[in-house]
């Protein structure tokens, strides 16, 4: 069909502008205005559906509009062109009626193409018309944007409209892929590295692509669907091969993660443990002789247990903190001893010391006017006691209070047998011995557990190593992706591997930062994420391992950006997710939602503008998605591309149906499974 381009334009009109305000036009349709598939344009052209576009002409270009609802209204009377037959008696008329949303502004640059842009500054008036877009229009609408060198799929509006992202957005702010199982979001997230990755390579030719991704699988899927690629390094526990087996050293965790795996508590354990890291990481195993040294270690370490208490809060906390922090602060005195090879100025310090203790004992125990005695400290008096102990400190010898500070958290290697003896060492310095007893057990049971030392108790694996394995080589020559299969990971431990993972690559990206000033981009690619981010209450005392692993990735999200690390959170529990680490998305891939709670969540991190199109997540199809936010210009339904079934992670539901049938055959060997169940575990325990 042709036609002259007046009429061609005429044929795209569907109606006209009702009512207007700055976030919804209402239009009427014309009564000719197609139902369904419209013919009249020459091209078949779907109309009108819902997140459907049309355009509506203003001076400036045509104002873009997404269709948010349509609706019929019974109109007392048909809309007529021409006057003049008001004689006639009118009967109610149906009257289709639509409102859309005014996303942006499409102009027409020579050679009709387009350019859109979003955001609207004149608005149509009522009665302008309303046009149907045609196939470019369509394309330039969908397609804007600049940098989109990854196609990541293609809109149901318009098939031949290719939705393609600038990785440096979709990466470099974090995205959020949210949605219930089963509806696509590890397919995405799969896809997302694949497409990127094959991107990529398309422009460098035959090398690859220097790039990395790390993945954390805590449901093993993703060995599947990256098992014919080459580039993949990948990890586990339990692997024959001992360079594949997962490893997490011991040494590698801060104070922090100690303190959370050993449950310490914040009195005196803490102090203990932290003292105990410094000195195992500075090689301090060999007796000491000299009575001055010996005061020096001991002053360093009382001015870190003093800081820690202060961190707790214990000196002004509540009942009976302060009392506890007044008995240590005692017992601490107790080993101020001046010894005769000190030198006059070094014997004024232990003095000064004593005396400054011996006056606050004074002044909590001589009040007969009051009850009970009042034990708190206030802030200044910590810090008056800490400049005393750092005058010491340095008298002493000390140098510099801010190495020895460092030292808790330096991964410099030691065995966990080392640690053990330094804890009770430093715990029989601190006097703390009867109140960490508790705490050693439980050490020394976890260390002692195989599955433990298979993957952390390596004094002899170099760092270096370990970063070229887990973050992935120069110009990466050893692969661009690396799987972190944390599925076999025993329970009590999997949330301090996590943080340390991915702690040491975020500090490994900020280090390399500093040395190069130039950041290294990795994305961090979390899957279930609401098990490893999960949203907590603030407990200053006790910080639990999943706590402490969620700060971890709270810290990633604030920051990470400015190192190059981007995060991939995939979860299908959005509400249980941190709310830090999901406002710190920019971009969020959402699936299909059903849940009540997990849409609201979802509704309150989206603009006011754009929440009409979540109406939809209930009812998505598996492998549909809204993309929205900083990666894409307009929030957009993607039709995610296809991907084959050995590129897909393997999350296959069980099919009950094909075995019930006798269609698939599902042979038994109990006893196959029992010796390797049972055997594996005394082969390893041999094997130790
Ligand atoms: N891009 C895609 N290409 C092909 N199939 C897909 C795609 N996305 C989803 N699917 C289908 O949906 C199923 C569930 O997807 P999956 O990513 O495992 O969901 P989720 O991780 O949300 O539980 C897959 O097994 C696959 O059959
Ligand atoms: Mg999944």
């Amino acid at each position: 069909m042709s036609c002259s381009p007046l009429e061609f334009q005429e044929s795209l009109e569907v109606g006209q502008v009702d009512f207007v305000s700055p976030d919804e036009i209402k239009i009427q349709l014309n009564i000719d205005a197609p139902e369904d598939v419209s013919l009249s344009t020459g091209l078949p052209r779907v109309f009108p559906r819902i997140n459907g576009y049309v355009l509506i002409h203003t001076e400036d270009g045509y104002v873009v509009g997404q269709i948010e609802w349509i609706t019929i209204e019974k109109s007392p009377y048909p809309k007529r062109q021409g006057l003049g037959d008001f004689g006639l008696v009118d009967l109610p008329f149906p009257m289709r009626k639509m409102s859309v949303k005014p996303l942006g502004v499409l102009r027409e640059k020579e050679s009709s193409t387009y350019s859109f842009q979003r955001g609207v500054s004149s608005f149509p008036s009522v009665g302008d018309n309303v046009l149907l877009p045609t196939e470019k229009q369509l394309k330039a609408i969908i397609e804007s944007g600049e940098n989109r060198f990854v196609e990541i799929g293609s809109s149901p509006f318009a098939e031949s409209a290719k939705i393609a992202v600038d990785p440096d957005k979709l990466f470099g702010r974090h995205l959020a892929v949210l949605g219930n199982t089963g509806s696509g979001k590890s397919c995405s997230v799969a896809g997302l590295i694949r497409w990127s990755l094959e991107a990529a390579k398309k422009n460098v030719g035959s090398e690859n692509p220097n790039a990395r991704f790390i993945i954390l699988d805590p449901n093993g899927e993703y060995k599947k669907a990256f098992a014919e690629d080459h580039n993949v390094r990948y990890f586990s526990v339990n692997e024959t091969e001992v360079e594949n087996r997962l490893k997490v050293p011991l040494w590698f965790w801060n104070s922090n993660e100690w303190c959370a795996f050993a449950q310490a508590s914040g009195k005196s354990q803490k102090p203990t443990l932290i003292n105990t890291l410094r000195s195992v990481r500075s090689g301090i195993d060999a007796p000491i002789v000299d009575e001055k040294i010996e005061m020096r270690r001991y002053i360093s370490t009382i001015i870190t247990a003093l800081k820690c208490e202060k961190n707790c809060g214990s000196p002004w906390g509540s009942f009976p903190k302060p009392k506890n922090f007044h008995d240590l602060l005692l017992k601490w005195n107790e080993s101020f001893v001046v010894k005769e090879t000190f030198s006059e100025s070094q014997k004024k310090c232990i003095a000064e010391i004593n005396s400054w203790v011996e006056r606050k004992r004074e002044e909590r125990t001589s009040r007969p006017e009051c009850r009970y005695p009042i034990f708190a400290y206030s802030h200044k008096d910590i810090d008056d006691i800490l400049t005393i102990l750092q005058n010491a400190y340095i008298e002493f010898g000390g140098v510099d209070l801010d190495v020895g500070e460092l030292d808790a958290d330096i991964p410099r290697p030691f065995s966990g047998e080392s640690f053990l003896k330094c804890l009770s060492a430093n715990a029989e310095i601190l006097k703390t011995s009867e109140y960490i007893s508790v705490m050693e057990t439980r050490i020394k049971t976890l260390l002692s557990d195989v599955r433990m030392k298979s993957i952390a108790d390596y004094d002899n694996l170099r760092l270096d190593d370990w970063l070229n394995n887990y973050i992935g080589g120069d110009s990466a020559s050893n692969g661009t992706i690396t799987i972190i299969d944390l599925s076999l990971v025993p329970a009590e431990l999997i949330h301090i591997l996590t943080a340390v993972i991915a702690r040491m690559t975020f500090e490994a990206l900020q280090r390399y930062r500093k040395k190069n000033e130039k950041c290294l981009p990795t994305v961090l690619v979390m899957e279930e994420a609401h098990t490893f981010v999960k949203r907590y209450t603030e407990d200053a005392e006790n910080q639990s391992a999943s706590e402490m692993c969620c700060k971890v990735f709270e810290k990633i999200a604030r920051e990470g950006r400015k190192f190059g690390l981007g995060m991939v959170l995939s979860s299908q529990r959005p509400s249980e997710l941190s709310p830090t680490v999901l406002s710190q998305c920019n971009t969020f891939l959402l699936h299909r939602i059903s849940n009540d709670r997990d849409q609201e969540l979802v509704m309150r991190l989206i603009p006011d503008n754009q929440k009409g199109l979540l109406r939809d997540l209930p009812s998505l199809p598996s492998q549909n998605a809204i993309l929205l936010g900083w990666a894409s210009e307009l929030p957009m339904f993607v039709k995610m591309r296809y991907l084959p079934k050995n590129q897909r992670p393997q999350s296959d539901d069980p099919d009950f149906w094909n075995v019930w049938t006798r269609k698939d055959g599902r042979p038994i060997d109990w006893t196959a499974v029992a010796n390797e169940w049972q055997g594996a575990k005394t082969g390893l325990v041999e094997r130790s």
